[in-house]
């Protein structure tokens, strides 16, 4: 007798072949299945490489023969057997091992699995809240494990890509001092220096900056990130970047390492070859033609501006927007004719949820002429500049935007990708990258009446913007730039300041003014006095990344431990109260009464 508890494993059981016939081997892994057939049990053993076909029969061990018939599944088994050909008509052609069985001498179970929550099974659909709970369970789906690989394998690509390319690899510390990347930050308290708090890093931004400053030339990291922020279908509030930065680059040369590593990882991962070069598309191109600075490019459906056609319009809701001061822009959508009341209805719903008052639309008749609700109030003038502005051709429908700027965007925005929707014009597979340049640098926030860096405030003007920096910040363009695939922002990157004397007049032109800038930056101002390269460089979303190669649409799906919608993992159940002492310790005091605090 063997003790399979100190044996090792000759094969993992997804790899058995026809090879493998007449050897004997040795497997270990979980029951998938046990199938009772007259004299013979039949298992499934499935480890993360597949499944093999074990046969227990009486005569290989008859004292253990009825405890086979215990098998449950999950229960973890090594088993020893020879190899052999499956009989004529068992063999499983859907199976990648199943041409062949192994015929078990001996067997043992190393542990039982006792109320599993959820089969472990690639077809049934488990609530996301009990997988999460069971994570562990979720993760031995052979769903969840090509997630992983996929993960780890795009990781180990990006590696090789950038090691290959004279990029150095840097940690850089998790408890560290707040930057600014729009988010709330997490707050480490510090028992050692009570009343003080780390933040953890949004981004290792200033970093990565001071290491071009030290003289390290090219680095890069896969950085945790933590942002305490609205979390949507794309966002953690703990995330993975390929964070990386250059000295001395041009725009043009980042780019083009970029789309090097994007291909690397689409080549390495899923033996696919990505368009090169990757198009660009500025900012304001990009929203006047998609309404969004991340557009998708898989299909047209694009906005035209429809100010000059409607100026004098008897359609009050369209002379009042422009008479405000806000535009009036629409999508002709070919052969949208045929989308029924109801459609129409969902769709002018659907605009309402992203902020629209209305959605006017029309149809165009087959004798070019308009149907729907608005067309009594267009004279023929009006219809034919309409007609010519956009191109409309009889079966198609135009759905119209009348307000300000920025809400019309958003809306067209989301009405665009749903119609494309609905009307079925996304092609699944394509790989519609883009990247998207020349953004401003600041945006305006009417809330607070002040200007927000649009990417962060370490990221460059444009040289030839930077005597506007005072005098009118709102046209000042950012040398920044996004990497977008099919309507997600993949990663985005900027050139950076490296002039002590510009970085304070950013900060200032943000309202950060002298005192707070040293005091929250001060250590970035002395670096950038001591012989500061020029620099830029660029961070990816791990997480999204693979979200894309392993064709999944929640980001959840990608992650190993994920959190919930509200920040919390359901496994460990974190976040969670801590004890009284615990809170001393750091010399802090809870507002929330314990009984009110969340379980
Ligand atoms: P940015 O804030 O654009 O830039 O982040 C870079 C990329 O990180 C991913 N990302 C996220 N992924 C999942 N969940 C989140 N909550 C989340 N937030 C961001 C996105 C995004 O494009 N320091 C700069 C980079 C630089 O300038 O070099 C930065 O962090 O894919
Ligand atoms: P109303 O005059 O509000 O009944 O609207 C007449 C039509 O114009 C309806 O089809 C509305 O959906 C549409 N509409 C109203 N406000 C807007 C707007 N801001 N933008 C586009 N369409 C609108």
């Amino acid at each position: 007798m063997t003790d399979l508890r100190v044996v090792r494993r000759t094969h993992r059981c997804g790899d058995l072949r026809r090879e493998h016939v007449g050897q004997t081997v040795v497997l270990k892994g979980w029951v998938h299945s046990r199938r009772d057939h007259g004299g013979l049990i039949f298992v499934d053993l499935r480890d993360h490489a597949g499944l093999a076909q074990i046969v227990i029969n009486p005569e290989g061990n008859p004292a253990q023969f009825d405890d086979a018939h215990q098998l449950r599944s999950e229960w973890v088994l090594g088993a020893k057997g020879l190899v052999r050909e499956r009989p004529e008509g068992t063999v499983n052609p859907k199976l990648p091992t199943g041409e062949v069985e192994v015929v078990v001498s001996e067997w043992l179970v190393f542990n039982r699995a006792h109320d599993l929550p959820f089969p472990i099974d690639e077809h049934i659909t488990v609530k996301e809240e009990a997988r999460l709970k069971a994570r562990y369970l979720d993760l031995r789906r052979p769903e969840m494990q090509r997630n992983i690989r996929t993960r780890a394998k795009m990781v180990q690509a990006t590696r090789r890509h950038l090691d290959g390319h004279g990029f150095l690899e840097v940690e850089t510390p998790i408890l560290c001092k707040s930057t600014p990347e729009g988010a709330r930050d997490y707050l480490v308290p510090s028992r050692v220096n009570p009343g003080m708090f780390y933040a953890l890093p949004q981004s290792p931004q200033l970093f990565k900056q001071l290491l071009m400053i030290a003289g390290c030339d090219r680095y890069y990291q896969i950085a945790k990130c933590f942002r305490d922020e609205d979390l949507r279908a794309d966002r953690q509030p703990e995330f993975t970047q390929i964070d990386i930065e250059l000295s001395f680059p041009t725009v043009d040369e980042i780019c083009e390492i970029m789309e090097g590593l994007m291909a690397a990882i689409w080549r390495d991962v899923l033996g696919v070859e990505i368009p090169r070069p990757i198009p660009r598309m500025s900012y304001r191109e990009a929203m006047a033609r998609y309404g969004i600075d991340r557009p998708d490019l898989r299909f047209g459906l694009e906005i035209t501006d429809l100010g000059a056609v409607f100026a004098q319009s008897e359609f009050k809701v369209f002379r009042d927007a422009l008479a405000k001061g806000g535009v009036v822009r629409a999508i002709r959508a070919p052969g949208g004719g045929t989308l029924s009341r109801k459609q129409l209805d969902d769709l002018v719903a659907f605009a309402g949820r992203h902020g629209a008052k209305g959605l006017a639309w029309l149809k165009v008749q087959d004798d070019g002429t308009y149907q729907g609700p608005i067309a009594k109030f267009f004279r023929e003038a009006e219809a034919g500049a309409l007609r010519e502005a956009t191109g409309a051709a009889p079966g198609d429908l135009i759905v119209f935007g009348a307000d300000q700027e920025a809400a019309v965007c958003q809306v067209l925005a989301a009405v665009r990708g749903e119609l494309a929707r609905q009307m079925g014009l996304i092609d699944g597979s394509q790989l519609a990258f883009t990247w998207v340049v020349d953004f401003p640098m600041f945006e305006f926030h009417p809330e607070d009446k002040r200007w927000y860096a649009m990417h962060h405030p370490f990221t460059s003007p444009r040289f030839e913007d930077l005597d506007k920096l005072e005098t009118d910040p709102g046209a000042v363009m950012a040398q920044a730039y996004d990497l977008v695939l099919n309507g997600c922002e993949l990663g985005g990157g900027s050139i950076r300041i490296h002039d002590p004397a510009v970085q304070s007049r950013v900060f200032r032109a943000l309202g950060i003014g002298e005192d707070e800038a040293r005091e929250k930056f001060g250590f970035l101002l002395d670096a950038l006095r001591h012989g500061a390269p020029p620099h830029g460089g660029i961070a990816f979303g791990v997480d999204r990344i693979v979200m894309f190669l392993a064709g999944s649409d929640n980001i959840r799906d990608v992650i190993a431990f994920p959190k919930t919608q509200s920040a919390s993992d359901l496994m460990c159940g974190a976040p969670s109260p801590v004890a009284e002492a615990q809170l001393r310790e750091l010399s802090l005091r809870s507002t929330v009464k314990r009984d009110e605090a969340k379980a």
